[in-house]
């Protein structure tokens, strides 16, 4: 007699792919086309014609940080084509008395589709992603925000016929979203600049690959210099989650790291994004975020497309 078993038999599934980096895009071909199906997407939604892609399929979601923008959008894009979610926070779980994460991602990748994590180390997705037998998504690590990557890429394309023709500016923290733009720079052969204070430089394997992949990356401690004829300004909190004891030290340490109307002047009449949540007059000014130059609201909504598109490819859900 032939007994279930709980261990899934890898040869009766597909090939699996995670999203755990920015590098994990692939390569241009890769998100071009998920930035067309974002958009697709986004016109069956406006239309009311949406294709339920998502029926029968469910995803869990795990935070370890706070989260507005990656909880709701994934939850509301999935619940939109046709999909369910389950939401666990971290400290609710096992996880918080010890249950250790090899034994979590075997039980629950028998419960759901995919998992999308949101968490400190990059260790941590990883760990998930040797022991799960379905795809994981990174909703951000303190290394990367993949996530948001792609969607501000999707945010430029749309606006921008040649999105990587000209240069773009990263002002601030050498951040999970700084090290995110320049694996983003990798894939597509972008001019990067970054501006951030000495000792908060960003991760330098992700520099080092990216130009192995024929970016040219600059960092500098020179944000007009960084800013100057750029076509695309970008920023993030100078404290991220996770670094709070540290928010008087980087008060300092950041002062004059913010895209001003200076910034904005010095640059190619840009569009300015920030993933948000923006501490207005630091890392930004009030005036920049409300400005004619900030796409930062579009930025925002494009979050549930992008994560849609990205969701029915690793699925193998995408329309043919
Ligand atoms: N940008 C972003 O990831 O926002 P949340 O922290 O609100 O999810
Ligand atoms: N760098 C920020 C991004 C928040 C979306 C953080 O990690 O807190």
């Amino acid at each position: 007699m032939t007994r279930p078993t709980d261990r899934r038999d890898e040869r009766d599934q597909p090939a699996r792919s995670d999203f755990l980096t920015t590098f994990d895009l692939g390569d241009r071909d890769r998100l071009e086309r998920l930035c067309r199906r974002a958009q697709d997407i986004k016109l069956g939604m406006q239309e009311r014609r949406l294709a339920p892609t998502l029926s029968g399929r469910v995803v869990g979601m795990l935070f370890e940080k706070a989260s507005t923008r990656t909880r709701v959008s994934f939850e509301a894009g999935i619940q939109r084509l046709g999909g369910g979610t389950v939401v666990l926070h971290a400290q609710t779980t096992q996880l918080a008395r010890g249950e250790p994460i090899k034994d979590s991602a075997r039980v629950l990748c028998g419960y759901v589709d995919a998992m999308v994590i949101r968490t400190h180390g990059q260790d941590i997705v990883e760990e998930w992603a040797r022991y799960s037998s379905v795809p994981i998504v990174n909703a951000l690590t303190d290394l990367d925000h993949p996530c948001q990557i792609l969607t501000d890429a999707l945010t430029i394309w749309e606006r921008d016929p040649e999105p990587y023709a000209r240069p773009w500016a990263y002002i601030g923290d050498g951040n999970n979203m700084a090290n995110g733009y320049i694996a983003l720079a990798g894939l597509v052969g972008l001019d990067l600049r970054i501006a951030c204070p000495k000792g908060y430089a960003p991760d330098a394997s992700y520099v080092q690959r990216a130009e192995d992949m024929g970016a040219t990356i600059t960092v500098t401690d020179d944000v007009a210099a960084a800013c100057k004829d750029a076509k695309v300004l970008l920023t993030d909190v100078w404290a991220s989650m996770g670094q709070e004891d540290e928010a008087q030290a980087r008060q300092e340490a950041f002062a004059g790291f913010q895209i001003d109307q200076a910034a904005v002047d010095v640059a190619d009449d840009p569009y300015v994004l920030h993933c948000l949540p923006a501490h207005r007059g630091e890392e930004i000014a009030d005036d920049v975020i409300e400005g004619p130059n900030s796409v930062i609201f579009e930025q925002a909504h494009n979050r549930m497309v992008a994560q849609l598109a990205l969701l029915e490819d690793l699925l193998g859900a995408s329309p043919a």
